[in-house]
């Protein structure tokens, strides 16, 4: 089946030929009840049929009334986008393009169908929650949702919602790129005051990678170290291991049991990109990640309420699963979850693809020194600069393509400093060596922090978070 959203029918999409089927449906009743010319009946059916065989061209599902297209069927040939030279290709397993700003993230609203967080949205979180936005939300990293606005209208009406998020465990090292979902999700559960589920798939990464599965439920635990040190309260989040959880709560392999039943292995096939040849563990673990959006899979937490909405901050890679997710919830009863999706932490070398733990040289490790934060920025940070300082001098640098200017939109919090940067670099006012170097003084004590923090956390404290247990909220 071929991409659908912007290559459909003279650019239709899979929604728009919905709309136009049924319109074209309701008339050609509407003529036959009205005994119409037999030409104008037929020639309304023509047009009805060319319309059923175009939507089934673009959403690759037959056309019936009172069933529109699902989200999953949006994107479906595993997130590939555009053609030719300007493939994007994102899944949650690869991030690559050949540009070197990065993944054109316009194009992948609207081939994945989400809305972008626009400056309206921005304001409405800053009026909704009485604080200033984060500069994530600002700055356009969290560049993209579904529902958002629907999350908000609830919240204003003293209906509450929740966080879910997680991490697939896939080794010890944690990079700095890792932490950007939680140190958002953290700043929205302390303006809304809400719970946070935060899903370890430990069993996701034995099924996809080399790994014991003792390995796995190893680095559980160290990451959820990671995860603590940021600062999450106690009192309002519970973190869990698939491995762990799954198996005591009753509760949330039902609903694993239900997606499954309303999920075919044709709808991941698309969706994921899963072939005959993968083991049936991978197939089956997208209802996993799912279950988690669904508040009654914590009974200990929302007292076996199904209907609590759930908000899932995470990077677009993950989107795939919650556009599975958000097609069968209404199927099985519950609530959509709404996401806020952020764009990718980009590797040193570059903006062509994302930071990756298992390439030493492309990341910045939360356990790094800052001799080796220093030396991996000078060494391996791609540079927007130009080659000799008078060129520079003359023509300026292209903040646009320049890592170390990326990274720090990511960690300075300083609008206007950070404006000051940008424009100097792109005047040559600011060389590429100053650059990396207020890189480095910005990171440094950030990561020396955390390492403070992480060495505070106490398997103690590890226990108490992983532990299953009501949390300070009464729904
Ligand atoms: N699959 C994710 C990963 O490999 C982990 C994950 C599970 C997750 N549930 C999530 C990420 C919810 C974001 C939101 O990292």
């Amino acid at each position: 089946m071929t991409d659908s959203q912007g290559d459909g029918v003279g650019g239709a999409t899979a929604m728009d030929l919905y709309e136009k089927l049924t319109a074209q449906g309701d008339k050609v009743r509407s003529l036959k009840t009205a005994k119409a010319d037999k030409a104008e009946v037929d020639a309304a059916i023509q047009l009805l049929l060319k319309l059923k065989v175009d939507y089934k061209g673009v959403s690759g599902q037959d056309y019936k009334a009172g069933c529109p297209p699902s989200e999953s069927a949006v994107v479906s040939n595993n997130g590939q986008l555009g053609n030719g030279a300007e493939e994007d290709t994102v899944d949650p397993w690869n991030v690559a393009t050949n540009s070197a700003k990065g993944v054109d993230y316009d194009k992948l609203i609207v081939r994945f169908g989400s809305s972008k967080v626009d400056q309206e949205l921005v304001d409405r979180i800053e009026k909704v929650s009485g604080q200033k936005p984060h500069h994530f939300l600002r700055r356009g990293i969290f560049f993209s949702h579904r529902d958002m606005h629907q999350v908000l209208d609830a919240y204003e009406k003293q209906k509450a919602f929740y966080l879910y998020t997680g991490r697939g465990p896939s080794s010890q090292a944690m990079h700095v790129g890792h932490l950007i979902p939680f140190i958002f999700t953290k700043w929205l559960q302390d303006v809304f005051d809400i719970p946070l589920v935060i899903q370890l798939t430990d069993d996701e990464k034995y099924l996809w990678k080399d790994l014991t599965l003792e390995d796995c439920q190893r680095f559980a635990v160290e990451n959820a170290k990671d995860i603590i040190a940021c600062g999450f309260d106690v009192n309002k989040t519970f973190i869990f291991s698939d491995l762990d959880y799954m198996g005591s709560s009753p509760e949330f392999y039902r609903n694993v049991v239900k997606i499954q039943k309303h999920v075919t292995f044709n709808q991941v096939k698309g969706i994921f990109g899963f072939t005959d040849s993968d083991c049936i563990g991978k197939i089956s673990f997208p209802a996993i990640q799912a279950a988690p959006s669904f508040s009654n899979s914590f009974p200990q937490i929302f007292k076996g309420r199904k209907d609590v909405q759930c908000l899932i901050p995470c990077a677009i890679d993950q989107d795939p699963y919650f556009r599975m997710t958000r097609d069968v919830a209404p199927r099985i009863g519950y609530p959509k979850p709404a996401l806020l999706h952020s764009t990718f932490f980009p590797a040193l070398q570059g903006a062509q693809t994302k930071m990756s733990a298992s390439d030493a040289n492309s990341s910045i490790f939360l356990t790094d020194t800052p001799k080796q934060i220093k030396n991996k920025v000078n060494k391996h940070a791609f540079s927007g600069g130009k080659d000799t300082v008078e060129e520079h001098r003359q023509h300026g640098g292209n903040p646009d393509i320049d890592v170390s200017f990326m990274y720090l939109t990511f960690f300075m919090e300083d609008d206007e400093k950070l404006e000051k940067i940008r424009q100097d670099y792109s005047s040559g006012a600011l060389l590429t060596g100053e650059l990396k170097k207020m890189l480095i003084e910005t990171l440094q004590p950030i990561i020396t922090a955390h390492q403070e923090k992480r060495k505070n956390v106490t398997d103690e404290m590890v226990k108490q978070f992983m532990t299953p247990r009501s949390l300070d909220f009464n729904f």
